[in-house]
């Protein structure tokens, strides 16, 4: 909780501008009114207006600090449509098409952030983590240097014997469904950064697999070595091992029998999953099984941030987002 305070306070000192794209969705519109009243971000609805209006009305929510934009209405709809033809000019995008893409909110608030008009968006809560993630990676893409997008969570647990005070970080939990060594180095240095600038943690992080340090030869276990040397040569400056068992990672005991002399098996405090499958398994065990408050997920490696909420998500999780949205934008 004391992390949430710190993210929250650090949100309302940036004062960033977050677009949200399902500005009709009710959740969504609480949300706006606890941001505002809360004064962690300035906002931006997307929608149409007396819709929007509307329903907060009917619904007796406070939206009147949030800025509305109808993506169908805005003066800005052709500077937009000519930055989306240059960016997918190589795939052949026409004026037309832009426009057309531009209809639907999920394609105007990238734009938003593209032009400068806005620092960060939430979508998700109504929409597939596809559909939120597909425009960003067309038109906002990763950071320099980075290839790959993919998607922590941070893990509050009671136990605080783990990780670091009850804290750890998981990923990719959302996006590659198979990533290669590369992808997965790329992901495992994303996360590092994460845990050091959201979660607050100096991160150890540890690369997970079903052998600990050669214990068991699989082209699967090859793939977490190759990931872990990688990693280790992109950010030598972080604490990156593998490849490790889970309980090599997270026991001290079995961390000192399995990987003597690791500075990170037995106080893992990152987890880095050899693909999404095992990720988005592992952090909903512990969420479900363990009581741990899941945040995420926090998408890492796209050149400005965007979030994708799950469709069964809280008023308490959009707040959350935005709030930590506005922190990656800082
Ligand atoms: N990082 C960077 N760029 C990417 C990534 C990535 N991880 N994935 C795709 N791209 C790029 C592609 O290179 C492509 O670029 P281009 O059009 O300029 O050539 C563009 O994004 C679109 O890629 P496609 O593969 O055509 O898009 P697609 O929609 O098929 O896939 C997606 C992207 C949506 C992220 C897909 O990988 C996916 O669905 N992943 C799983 C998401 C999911 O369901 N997660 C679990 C639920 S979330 C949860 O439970 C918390």
């Amino acid at each position: 909780m004391e992390l949430l305070i710190k993210i929250k306070e650090n949100a309302r000192k940036l004062q960033k501008k977050i677009v949200l794209p399902e500005g009709t969705e009710i959740r969504t519109l609480k949300a706006t009114e606890i941001v505002l009243k809360e004064k962690l971000a300035k906002l931006i609805l997307l929608g149409n207006p007396d819709e929007i209006k509307g329903i907060a009305s009917k619904e007796n929510i406070d939206i009147s600090g949030a800025e509305i934009i109808d993506p169908l209405k805005s003066s800005k709809r052709s500077h937009y449509a000519e930055m989306m033809v240059e960016i997918r000019k190589s795939k052949g995008l026409t004026s037309e098409e832009a426009m057309k893409l531009l209809d639907d909110p999920l394609y105007f608030g990238p734009m938003m952030i593209k032009a400068g008009d806005a620092d960060g968006e939430i979508a998700g809560a109504i929409n597939s983590t596809g559909d939120v993630l597909r425009p960003a990676l067309q038109f906002v893409k990763t950071l320099p240097g980075v290839s790959v997008v993919s998607g922590a969570f941070i893990l509050m647990l009671e136990n605080k014997s783990f990780g670091e005070n009850g804290i750890m970080v998981f990923a990719d939990c959302a996006v590659m469904p198979q990533p290669n060594d590369k992808e997965l180095a790329e992901i495992a240095v994303a996360t590092a950064r994460t845990a050091k600038n959201i979660a607050n943690i100096e991160p150890r992080v540890a690369m997970l697999s079903f052998s600990t340090k050669g214990s068991a030869k699989h082209e699967f276990v090859d793939k977490v070595v190759r990931a872990t040397k990688m990693a280790q040569e992109m950010a030598p400056d972080l604490m990156i091992d593998g490849e490790m068992q889970l309980d090599a990672a997270l026991v001290a005991e079995v961390g000192q029998l399995k990987s003597p002399g690791s500075k990170v098996a037995g106080r893992a405090n990152v987890l880095v999953f050899p693909g999404l499958e095992s990720a988005n398994i592992g952090y909903k065990l512990v969420q479900r099984l363990a009581g741990a408050e899941a945040i995420g997920p926090i998408l890492q490696g796209m050149a400005a941030p965007i979030n994708d909420l799950s469709r069964g998500c809280s008023v308490n999780d959009i707040v959350t987002m935005i709030a930590i949205t506005s922190n990656q934008a800082g």
